[in-house]
């Protein structure tokens, strides 16, 4: 009998360990043998722990488990409390593209001959038979765009790197997940390391960086210990080294932590902080595209970004292109957050609505109040009113809304959200991570605080000051920390006016 349970922190942290461990104790009193495989999460957060039993039919799901529930797991299984038929025909995961997480939830996350029968290693085998002018090709005819957030078309930035002259280049990826209500890079490293791996060596292969890093949080002790024992997987089974897949090319990775500032997720503090200096912004140019981690050539892509090569070089360009919207070309991981009753990781093609999104997918809000708003983007990114839910899933759609998709993170708010409330917590959020290096940033957001304080206690004089403030800072600062504050604060002052005028608010209560 195999069974699957997820080793996943969002798993773990509802109880999934103590159903493994009620499964195992289970089936010894039973005098059953088990192959309990823990898995990574298949993103349906509200369902874990989501166990699945494997049936001649297919994968059968059952969730949330408790280890209550578990001794009748090994009775008539159609008749369990929990069961919800086949896993791949749930709704949430029937209604999905799963490019970059096709292989998340459904192998063992380490085990490399699992990874392989699951496609793993195919793209890479293609990439050791390519120059590196046809990776590069590859990657930019593909239309992959930097899923960390800005949408820095990724083959440009490869181009870059791989021209540049030097003796050493390096691939950093950047697994320094800070947005509010983000996850996808910690599922996928917990659920399918190797995916990254491979899109690491397929980068390294193309530009000619023989060193990769992957820098993490230290919030994320479940991925940095599954990162760890793939790399060495990897290692040792000749998929990283001296000689990649028996190629005579090398490329090999480290796995670094730091130690929880927001702004080394910023490429250029990160940088720094992975060279042990303090995680402080560094003036772009120059681009670390030429100068980078040590002064050296450095790609520094999204975890996304990196896990989405393989299958680019497994399917081919044209195909991962084929989906998407405009200059939206593939698909995107969303992860569905806060006040929301159906919460998780879903991945599908760009072009969904934004109320398509919260409304279908997410089933509005967990409390069955209206939906007030919903942030797109993290807390640098624009809180978006019901009535612009027509706004399809895309970086220019959102841009031209002056919102950002960012790293496809979305919290829901239902209507006993206070804008003003929320404006606040954005400038607060700024002023406690600032860097400090640029003014209108590290002064800006704490005048930004005070100034919305001015508000709340009925000085509509300040409405306009707050206005200007932001204007600085978008254009001012050095980088998105501070140049993105903004959006929060003023996409609530735009659309929930009421929210900043007391005499309206009590009006209306
Ligand atoms: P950016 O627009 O300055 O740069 C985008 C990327 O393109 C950078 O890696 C840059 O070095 C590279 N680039 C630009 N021109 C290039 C060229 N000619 N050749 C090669 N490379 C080139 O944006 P930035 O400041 O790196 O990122 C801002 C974004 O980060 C925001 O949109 C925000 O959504 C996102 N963000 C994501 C977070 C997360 O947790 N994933 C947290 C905070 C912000
Ligand atoms: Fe530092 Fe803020 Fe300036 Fe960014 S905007 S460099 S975080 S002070």
């Amino acid at each position: 009998m195999k069974i699957y349970v997820p080793r996943d922190a969002a798993a773990r942290g509802l109880g999934a360990d103590d159903v493994a461990a009620a499964i195992l104790s289970e089936t010894a009193k039973r005098g059953l043998t088990v192959d309990l495989v823990r898995n990574g999460s298949r993103g349906m957060v509200w369902l874990e722990p989501l166990v699945e039993v494997v049936t001649d039919a297919g994968r059968l799901a059952f969730g949330p488990m408790t280890p209550a529930d578990v001794p009748a797991l090994f009775d008539d299984l159609a008749k369990h409390p929990k069961a919800l038929g086949l896993t791949d025909a749930l709704p949430w995961m029937a209604k999905q593209t799963r490019l970059t997480f096709a292989r998340v939830g459904v192998i063992d996350p380490l085990s490399l001959s699992d990874y392989e029968a699951h496609g793993g290693l195919t793209g890479l085998r293609r990439a050791l038979t390519m120059d590196s002018a046809a990776i590069v090709t590859e990657v930019t005819d593909s239309g992959l765009r930097g899923r960390g957030g800005a949408g820095f078309p990724t083959g440009i930035k490869w181009k870059t790197v791989a021209e540049a002259k030097a003796d050493q280049k390096y691939i950093v990826c950047n697994a320094d997940e800070g947005d509010s209500g983000t996850f996808a890079d910690r599922m996928l490293m917990e659920g399918d390391p190797f995916t990254l791996i491979e899109g690491m060596a397929i980068a390294g292969i193309g530009t000619g960086a023989t060193k990769g890093y992957v820098y993490t949080r230290s919030e994320y002790p479940d991925a940095i210990e599954v990162m760890t024992a793939a790399v060495e997987i990897a290692r040792q089974s000749g998929v990283l080294g001296t000689s990649v897949l028996g190629s005579g090319k090398a490329f090999d990775m480290e796995i670094r932590t730091g130690a929880g500032a927001y702004v080394c997720g910023e490429e250029t503090s990160l940088l720094n902080s992975l060279e042990g200096k303090r995680g402080i912004v560094r003036a772009k140019p120059p681009l670390p595209a030429l100068q980078g981690f040590m002064g050296k050539p450095t790609v520094v892509n999204n975890v996304i970004s990196l896990a989405t090569v393989p299958v680019i070089f497994e399917k081919g360009a044209a195909h991962y292109k084929d989906f998407g919207l405009g200059r939206s070309r593939g698909t995107i991981p969303l992860q569905i957050a806060g006040n929301v009753k159906f919460g998780g990781l879903f991945e599908v093609a760009f072009g969904l609505t934004l109320g398509e999104i919260v409304d279908e997918i997410g089933g509005g809000t967990a409390t069955g109040r209206p939906v007030k708003a919903v942030q797109v983007g993290g807390p640098l990114g624009a809180y978006f009113p019901r009535a612009l839910f027509d706004t399809p899933f895309g970086y220019e759609e959102f841009g031209a809304k002056e919102g950002l998709i960012g790293h496809a993170g979305l919290v829901i708010f239902d209507d006993s959200a206070d804008m003003l409330k929320q404006a606040r917590f954005a400038m607060e959020f700024c002023a406690i991570e600032s860097c400090g290096k640029c003014t209108p940033c590290r002064i800006g957001a704490v005048r930004g605080v005070e100034t919305v304080d001015r508000i709340a206690k009925g000085d509509t004089g300040a409405i306009p000051l707050l206005t200007d403030l932001c204007n600085t800072m978008k254009s001012g600062s050095l980088c998105a920390l501070g140049g993105f504050t903004p959006y929060p604060v003023m996409s609530a002052l735009t659309h929930f006016p009421d929210d900043f005028t007391p005499a309206m608010k009590e009006a209306a209560e």
